[in-house]
Parts: C-alpha cells; structure tokens; sequence
C-alpha cells in the first residue's frame, strides 16, 4: 500500500504562521485570521493561473508573492510580513499526523508527501515537523516544473515509484487536488478539516474524513 499525502492543509497547518506570528506580536490578532486566509487563497490561486498558463515560478515565490498581496490588503509591515515568511518555513504537523504516518508504516505501507511545494520547503517542513523519518519520499512537482492538478504533475508520483495510478491512495484537505488525482487514477481521500460541501468537480473523493485519524 502506497499512501500519498498533499502538504500544506493536510500534513501541515497552513495557519500556523499567521497564528504564530499574532501569538507573538498582538498588533496582528485583530486580522491573522482573515490575513491567513486570503494569503492562502492567493498561493492557491497563482499556482492554478501559473499551472493554465505554463508561466511556471516555485512554490517559494508564489507563497511569497501571496503574502505581499494579504500583507497590503491587511496592513501587516515588512518587518511583520518577514516573519510571517519565515515561520512558513516551520509550519506545525496537524496533531494526528505523525501517529497516523507511525501507524500507516507499521501496518507495512510506503508514506510520502506529493506537493506543490519546492524540495527545500518539503525539506524543512519535515524535518521541522519532526516527520523526516516517517515519509519515505519527499516529491514536489518541480520535477514537472507545472503546479497541480496538472495530470504531468501527478505523473511524477507514479515514475517515482513504478506503480500504476490506482496502486497509490492520495490524500488531501483539497477539493481541487482530490479532483486532480482521482482524474490520474488514483484513489482518493478528501481530509475535510474545514466541514466544506463536496466541490462540484467531474470526480468525487473515494472517502471523505474529517481529519487523519480515520485513516
Ligand atoms: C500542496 C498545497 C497545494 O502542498 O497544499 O501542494
């Protein structure tokens, strides 16, 4: 069994930095939530503009450029906005990732993370998240040089481990890459941390949890 795990909002909290980042200067709590948000939906949204367009930068850039964007529009300072940053750096594992992965592995499964995020990001993500040892792969689509769900994208996670699309189980806190993936072939679980409506995508999830635990 190979499961395949999305990063940022699945494995990692992508509202670890802002929540930090307020927890440690006050002037920020009245908007990191609402900074955090709409810093997330840009990364999201320039990853898709780029993956259409081919204009393709790393996942680094875009994290940062979105920042810039949220930043402005919330009034956090540049000194505010570098820390946000390098917090991004060292986001905190959801609680039951790491016994969810120990538990995959002991039952004899392969653990990786497939994400859009450049192999430094992944790199310290995991080794800051204390799961460097619990993954077997680190694979970013910068083999691919396109953002998901671009299916050249997908592709990469079946070439690194010579195995057909439906022998790998991907899962993600992400309608879009849920769709991306069972598209590809893959079977899909929709960790659906947030309590959203299923998106109205050609391909639904193959099971839909609340978090990892139910794996
Ligand atoms: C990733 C983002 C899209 O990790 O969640 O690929």
């Amino acid at each position: 069994m190979i499961w395949v795990f999305d990063a940022y909002g699945t494995l990692f909290d992508v509202d670890g930095a802002a929540r930090q980042a307020a927890q440690d200067d006050p002037s920020l709590a009245d908007v990191w939530a609402d900074l955090s948000a709409d810093w997330r939906r840009k990364q999201l949204e320039y990853s898709w503009m780029r993956a259409i367009t081919g204009d393709h930068a790393d996942f680094w850039q875009v994290t940062a450029e979105a920042l810039d964007w949220a930043a402005e529009r919330h009034g956090a300072t540049a000194d505010q906005s570098a820390r946000l940053l390098e917090l991004y750096r060292r986001l905190p594992a959801y609680p039951e990732v790491p016994q969810t992965l120990d538990r995959l592995r002991a039952d004899g499964a392969q653990t990786a993370i497939f994400s859009n995020g450049s192999p430094r990001m992944l790199a310290e993500a995991a080794a800051s998240a204390g799961l460097e040892n619990r993954l077997d792969a680190l694979l970013s689509v910068e083999t691919a040089g396109r953002f998901k769900p671009s299916a050249e994208s997908y592709r990469i996670v079946t070439e690194h481990f010579g195995c057909k699309p439906d022998d790998i189980t991907f899962v993600s806190s992400n309608g879009w890459d849920i769709y991306g993936a069972a598209r590809f072939g893959f079977s899909t679980v929709w960790a659906n941390r947030a309590g959203l409506p299923v998106d109205r995508l050609p391909c639904r999830p193959g099971r839909i949890l609340s978090d990892l635990g139910g794996l």
